[in-house]
């Protein structure tokens, strides 16, 4: 269907065991990346390219993030009168990106399932899904560049990226048609395939924009890699019908579900920081002078 895409989902019913004990008692969308919660630079993104109706999944023990995005009056009130207005600003904006709804998933059946839960609030219109555990360091470029091409072509779009033959099992791989330069049509598309069985290096980030006919797909699935119900089998059956294509960048992002990566976001977002990059850029310098690497 075409159409302009005005909805975005966002995935975050994961119990996020790779952090734990960090995520026992709070979400993982929670853990801050400098000083924002990962989650706030995905609804971030999914504001600045134009989306205004954001659906956020959540499950158990995710209450934080609602919270997070409404209004904490006592703390506005508090921030007033100590005349802290940069912060007041920051939290006020905070409540205001976007209409925000939740849906809870009962049960962890996998990222299928969990997007299969937003049906009835996208209803019969094109919505992009947005997973957390990628952070975007282009300005919303990549999520833009799939939205125009599905204003041009009609059809659900993936993101893809190249990666190292020996992470491709960590990942949905796509056997890709070239279209141009950036763009291929998705020939076939598996979840999780080891290095021998991958059909090329391209794999599938957490971006995606989808028509509607995606949850027909996604009725139609069965338990896939890990037992679970997995969004990239019900992308195999939509592509049976309808063409899916697949945006190629080479942008920088972060896959904060990786420790190292989660680590990476955080020196480099805040070595971007007016506030705190001169200092902390000092440390690190000091820090490999300490260790004899200067
Ligand atoms: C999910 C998808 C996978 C995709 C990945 C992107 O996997 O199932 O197809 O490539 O996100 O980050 P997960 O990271 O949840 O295991």
């Amino acid at each position: 269907m075409k159409g302009a895409v005005r909805k975005a989902v966002i995935p975050a019913a994961g119990l996020g065991t790779r952090f734990l004990p960090a995520t026992k008692s709070q979400p993982k969308e929670m853990l801050p990346v400098v000083d924002k919660p990962s989650i706030q630079y995905v609804v971030e993104e999914a504001v600045r390219a134009g989306l205004t109706d954001i659906l956020i999944i959540t499950g158990r023990g995710k209450r934080a993030i609602e919270d997070h995005f409404d209004r904490n009056f006592e703390l506005e009130f508090y921030l007033e009168q100590k005349g802290k207005t940069d912060l007041l600003k920051e939290v006020q904006e905070t409540s205001e990106l976007g209409d925000i709804h939740y849906i809870r998933q009962r049960d962890p059946l996998g990222l299928g399932h969990a997007v299969s839960v937003a049906r009835e609030h996208v209803g019969n219109e094109p919505f992009a899904v947005l997973l957390g555990d990628d952070i975007m360091v282009d300005d919303s470029a990549l999520l833009r560049s799939m939205l125009d091409v599905h204003d041009r072509y009609g059809r659900s779009v993936l993101a893809l990226k190249e990666v190292a033959p020996e992470e491709i099992s960590s990942y949905g791989c796509v056997e890709p048609e070239v279209v141009d330069e950036a763009l291929v049509r998705v020939h076939s598309i598996v979840e999780k395939p080891s290095r021998e069985e991958a059909p090329s290096n391209l794999a599938v980030i957490g971006r995606y924009v989808f028509t509607p006919e995606i949850f027909d797909a996604l009725d139609r699935i069965e338990p896939g890699a890990g037992g679970e119900l997995q969004l990239t089998d019900a992308i195999g059956l939509l592509n049976e019908s309808q063409t899916v294509y697949g945006q190629v960048f080479t942008d920088g992002r972060y896959d904060i579900g990786q420790k190292i990566d989660f680590l990476r976001a955080n020196v480099e977002l805040a070595l971007e920081r007016d506030d705190i990059g001169p200092d902390l850029l000092a440390f690190l310098v000091d820090l490999l002078h300490r260790r004899g690497l200067t």
